[in-house]
């Protein structure tokens, strides 16, 4: 008899209800087949209950989530919400009180897949950015003065502590090494402008490696830079570590080169707690409810989480039935083109499991 494992789901606003159900569909068939169970358990968080009850979260919501063993989220977003309270409200506060101090972005073209990067295929472009989570510009460090004056004053600033930064780096280094690919950590940074925020990126980094990861190589590029290399060439990269700024901007670029927000998942990782894994593409309102938008991404979510629960196997399985509908079966990942509705897409991961 296998594990069971408790899981938070939150389907969200617009069409994340709808793509986690096909991602909680192929997890069902995944825990039939390899011999676990899931424990499921819903909860409305987002805007629609915003909207209807004033309340972001509710009181006892980052407890409740404490009680599983990872939390599987839809999308936050909502057109009649004012940008930033749910965002900063449910995304945020979750990521940041259940310290999910990782945000791991694997960026891989799947077979069949089409990529904006001419001459690219699935042998280049196959790498993971490890974003740090918890500090930088997100920490809503700042304020304004003199506001609605001509003088006002906007300050926001990048906060980073030596122990946010090795935490970081241990856990690409300690990637790296896992993947046993190229071996190579890459970190993206701006240390020619950023002097002091990255320098102490850049310490750490080469301390760390020269006394722990000795078998990783060491890279620094500065991020402007590495959004060129990232198009230009992407078979370069293995795991990249950056700060939570640059990390979430240069991850869209990367899940544009692998297909985009169809198929771009995320997981944000608490090593020694509770994870949160999400499709990285948003809410999508305009898509809510028609059954055609791709529900890939939220599978590669589930995927995730399976693996950072530690059932390898069936992980595994789930990224090769994604692979083969890739390959053989989608006309396309953009909702309405995929010749698949958004349910028969998860019946096809779910049967090739
Ligand atoms: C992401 C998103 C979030 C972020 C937003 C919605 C707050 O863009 O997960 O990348 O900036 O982290
Ligand atoms: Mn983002």
């Amino acid at each position: 008899m296998g594990k069971t494992f408790r899981i938070a789901v939150i389907g969200g606003d617009g069409t994340g209800p709808e793509v986690v159900r096909e991602a909680v569909k192929v997890l069902r068939r995944a825990a039939l087949k390899f011999d676990f169970t899931l424990d499921l358990h819903d909860y409305d968080y987002g805007g629609e209950r915003y909207l209807r009850t004033g309340e972001v979260l509710p009181e006892n919501a980052v407890e409740e989530m404490r009680r599983h063993d990872a939390i599987l989220l839809g999308a936050i977003g909502h057109p009649d919400v004012k940008p930033g309270i749910l965002e900063k409200g449910i995304l945020l506060r979750l990521r940041f009180e259940l310290d999910q101090y990782i945000n791991l972005r694997p960026v891989k073209l799947y077979p069949g897949v089409e990529t904006p990067l001419k001459g690219k295929g699935p042998e280049d472009i196959d790498y993971v950015v490890v974003r740090e989570n918890t500090g930088d510009l997100y920490t809503g460090t700042g304020g304004f003065s003199m506001k609605g004056t001509p003088h006002e004053v906007a300050i926001q600033t990048s906060v980073y502590t030596r122990h946010q930064v090795d935490r970081c780096l241990r856990y690409a280094f300690e990637l790296a090494r896992a993947r046993g690919k190229k071996k190579t950590l890459a970190l993206c940074g701006k240390t020619n402008v950023l002097t002091y925020v990255y320098d102490l990126w850049e310490r750490a980094f080469h301390e760390m490696g020269e006394r722990e990861f000795p078998d990783i190589k060491r890279e620094y590029y500065h991020v402007d830079a590495t959004c060129m290399w990232m198009v230009k060439n992407p078979e370069w990269f293995d795991v990249i570590v950056t700060g939570n700024m640059f990390g979430d901007i240069i991850t869209d670029l990367g899940a544009i080169t692998q297909g985009g927000m169809g198929i771009a998942a995320g997981g944000n990782i608490n090593p020694n707690g509770v994870s949160m894994f999400e499709p990285i593409g948003g809410s999508a309102p305009k898509y809510t409810g028609k059954n055609f938008i791709n529900p890939l991404a939220a599978i590669c979510a589930g995927m995730m989480m399976l693996d950072h629960l530690g059932e390898k196997a069936a992980a595994t399985a789930i990224e090769r039935s994604v692979m083969h509908i890739t390959a053989h079966k989608l006309k396309s990942l953009a909702a309405g083109r995929m010749g698949y509705s958004t349910s028969e897409v998860g019946d096809l991961v779910a049967e090739g499991i």
